[in-house]
Parts: structure tokens; C-alpha cells; sequence
């Protein structure tokens, strides 16, 4: 991109203010006005409205990814200082479904295998959050022979759990014995240095769900670190006990493994369609407040991506889309079918 004249704000190994520095390069440089943004955790976002409220309130809308960046836009929403509309990337299924639960499904094992070159079978995994990214990481690692559990809060993911045949158990029963521990809910400290300290010696401790908050890893910094390879640290305690922590509680999968190609370009198809929508839509048609995606155009995104797997699409006959109450062509589900 680069190469090809686009400014690019980037680089690997950034510190905490570089990451921000990054941001405010993004939005505020000479000659560069920008007039929509495109996001991922809420973090541009959050920085223009806070730094340049006149920019923002010039914006013609903002497309967000992330569960995090979602659920600030519609805190943002409530509190009724969103002044321009946003469309909610993350709920369409062609977002949920493949960037959170198939592209996690791959890359969870991808990220524990190059980062530790673990074996998985026989291996006490635990899992906590049984939302999309938490069944793509259970489904991957149970399919190469780990006994997972998994904890939850709400009852009906854990209930999910149990049907699909996974121990739901709270942290604390479970972290003595644990070889690996995923974190996948997008909630902060998730795991504490309390079950840190009860961790057996060589456990592998990842997230895969928000931003560096699941795992209190400041509360580590007492102790020794030994960096063994990029992205990867011992912890050392003083009894000599280590734990083995990946991309310093950032997520796994994007610091340690390759994530699917198919899958961003279904996500980035989604994403240039909702700013395509957002930009060409006749003044009036969305207010300051959060959007979904129509339903249709998830389809569109869907089809588009279905001859890769020469998959072949049933057309209902005329008589079938009266008894169904559907057009031929679409939307084939509610707004609400996930
Ligand atoms: N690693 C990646 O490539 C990737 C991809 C997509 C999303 N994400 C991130 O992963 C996180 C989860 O995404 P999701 O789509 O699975 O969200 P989700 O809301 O479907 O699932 C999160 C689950 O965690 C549970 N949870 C919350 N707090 C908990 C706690 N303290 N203990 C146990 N469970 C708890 C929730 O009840 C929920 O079921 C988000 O932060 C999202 O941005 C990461």
C-alpha cells in the first residue's frame, strides 16, 4: 500500500503512545481531511470525537468492526453524542460468523502451534467465553484431541456449552490443572495474577478476544520475564514455576499466526459495502445513531464468495416464494436471523 503513494501508519513492535500517535497521523495530517472512518476497537473514533469534535461532527458516517468498537458506538448512541450515523459491521453474519468464529477456528491452532509448538491432544484446555471467537476455539482444539472446558457468565452460551459437550466450570475450579488457557469474552481481567498463581508450571496463557485487557499482565511485571522468541515470554515466579505467555496478552492469532485471506476478503467486503451505503445514502436516510447492515447486501457479500467453492445456489420455484412470503432474489432471512 506504501508503495503504491497510501499513507500508512504502522509498524510492528509499537509502543502504547506509537499506537496513538499512529491514530492521530490517520485522521489529522497536512492536506487530509477525512470524511468517513473506517474502524476496528473504536480507537480512531474515540480519538476524533475527543481531539477533533469539529472533524468528526463533518464525517459522513464511521463503519466499525469489533464487538469493543460496537458496544462503545451504541454506549455513544445512548448518551446521545453520536452526531453522525454508524453501521454495525460486526453483527452482520458475514462479519460474525467467519472473521470471529471460522478465521479463530484456523488461527487458534496456528498461533499455539508456531508460537510453542504444543501437541494439542490430551491437553486440559481452558476457554473462557463461549461466544463466536470461544466456539471456533473450542471446536479446533477439540478436534485435535484437547479436553476443553469452558467458563461463561451468560447462561445461555454456557448452555450452548453443554450441548455441544464441553465441561462449563468456573476459573478458579479448573486453573491447577490447565495446560492451556484461552481467552476469548472482549471483558477485562478475565484471569487475574490470583489464578496466575495457581497455574502449573508450563502453562500456555493466550487471548484471542479484546484488545491486551483479558489477562492482568501488569500485574506480572514484579516478576521475571524471559523473552524465549518473538512473541513469546516465560514468566518466571520465584519458586522457579514458569508460565509461557503469548504476544504479552495481546491477541494471539494476529500477533502469532497468519489469519485466512478468504476470510478478510469476505470482512472487507462487507466493510466497503457499509461505507459505500453509508456515503451514498440520500441525506435523511440515517440519522446519529448505529446501524446493521441490510440483510440483502450480507447476501450479496455471501454469493460473491460462494463460487469459489463452485457451490451451486437453489432457486425457489414461483410457488415457493409465495408460500414463504420471500422475493426470488432476497433477503432470504429476518434482520434478526444470526
Ligand atoms: N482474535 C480475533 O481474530 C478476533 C476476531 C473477532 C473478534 N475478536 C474479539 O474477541 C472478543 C469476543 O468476540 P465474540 O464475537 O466471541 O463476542 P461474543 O460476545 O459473542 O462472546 C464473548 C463471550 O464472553 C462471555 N464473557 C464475558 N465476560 C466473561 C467472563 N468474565 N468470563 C467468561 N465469559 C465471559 C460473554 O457472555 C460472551 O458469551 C471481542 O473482543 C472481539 O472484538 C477477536
Amino acid at each position: 500500500m506504501a508503495e503504491a503513494g497510501v499513507p500508512v501508519y504502522a509498524w510492528r513492535g509499537e509502543s502504547e503512545e506509537d499506537f496513538w500517535w499512529c491514530i492521530d497521523k490517520c485522521i489529522h495530517s497536512d492536506n487530509w481531511q477525512p470524511n468517513m472512518i473506517l474502524d476496528d476497537g473504536g480507537d480512531a473514533t474515540h480519538l476524533m470525537l475527543k481531539k477533533y469534535p469539529a472533524m468528526f461532527r463533518g464525517i459522513k458516517g464511521i463503519v466499525e468492526e469489533s464487538v469493543t468498537g460496537v458496544h462503545r458506538l451504541y454506549q455513544l448512541s445512548k448518551a446521545q453524542k453520536l452526531t453522525v450515523p454508524a453501521m454495525n459491521v460486526n453483527d452482520s453474519v458475514t462479519k460474525t460468523k467467519f472473521d470471529n468464529l471460522y478465521s479463530c477456528r484456523e488461527s487458534i491452532l496456528d498461533a499455539l502451534k508456531r508460537s510453542t509448538d504444543v501437541m494439542f491432544g490430551g491437553k486440559h484446555v481452558l476457554v473462557c467465553g463461549y461466544g463466536e471467537v470461544g466456539k471456533g476455539c473450542c471446536s479446533a482444539l477439540k478436534g485435535m484431541g484437547a479436553v476443553v472446558c469452558i467458563s461463561e457468565i451468560d447462561p445461555i452460551c454456557a448452555l450452548q456449552a453443554c450441548m455441544d459437550g464441553f465441561r462449563v466450570v468456573k476459573v478458579n475450579e479448573v486453573v491447577r490443572n490447565i495446560d492451556i488457557l484461552v481467552t476469548a469474552t472482549g471483558n477485562k481481567n478475565v484471569v487475574t495474577r490470583e489464578h496466575m498463581d495457581k497455574m502449573k508450571n508450563g502453562c500456555i496463557l493466550c487471548n484471542m478476544g479484546h484488545s491486551n485487557t483479558e489477562i492482568d499482565v501488569q500485574s506480572l511485571k514484579g516478576l521475571t520475564w524471559e523473552k524465549v522468541r518473538s512473541q513469546v515470554d516465560h514468566i518466571i515466579w520465584p519458586d522457579g514455576k514458569r508460565i509461557i505467555l503469548l504476544a504479552e496478552g495481546r491477541l494471539a492469532n494476529l500477533s502469532c499466526s497468519t489469519i485466512p485471506s478468504f476470510v478478510v476478503s469476505i470482512t472487507a467486503s462487507t466493510q466497503a459495502l457499509a461505507l459505500i451505503e453509508l456515503f451514498s445514502a440520500p441525506v435523511g436516510r440515517y440519522k446519529g445513531d448505529v446501524y446493521l447492515l441490510p440483510k440483502k447486501m450480507d447476501e450479496y457479500v455471501a454469493s460473491l464468495h460462494l463460487p469459489t467453492f463452485d457451490a451451486h445456489l437453489t432457486e425457489m420455484t414461483d410457488e415457493q416464494a409465495r408460500y414463504m412470503g420471500l422475493n426470488k432474489a432476497g433477503p432470504f432471512k429476518q434482520a434478526y436471523y444470526r
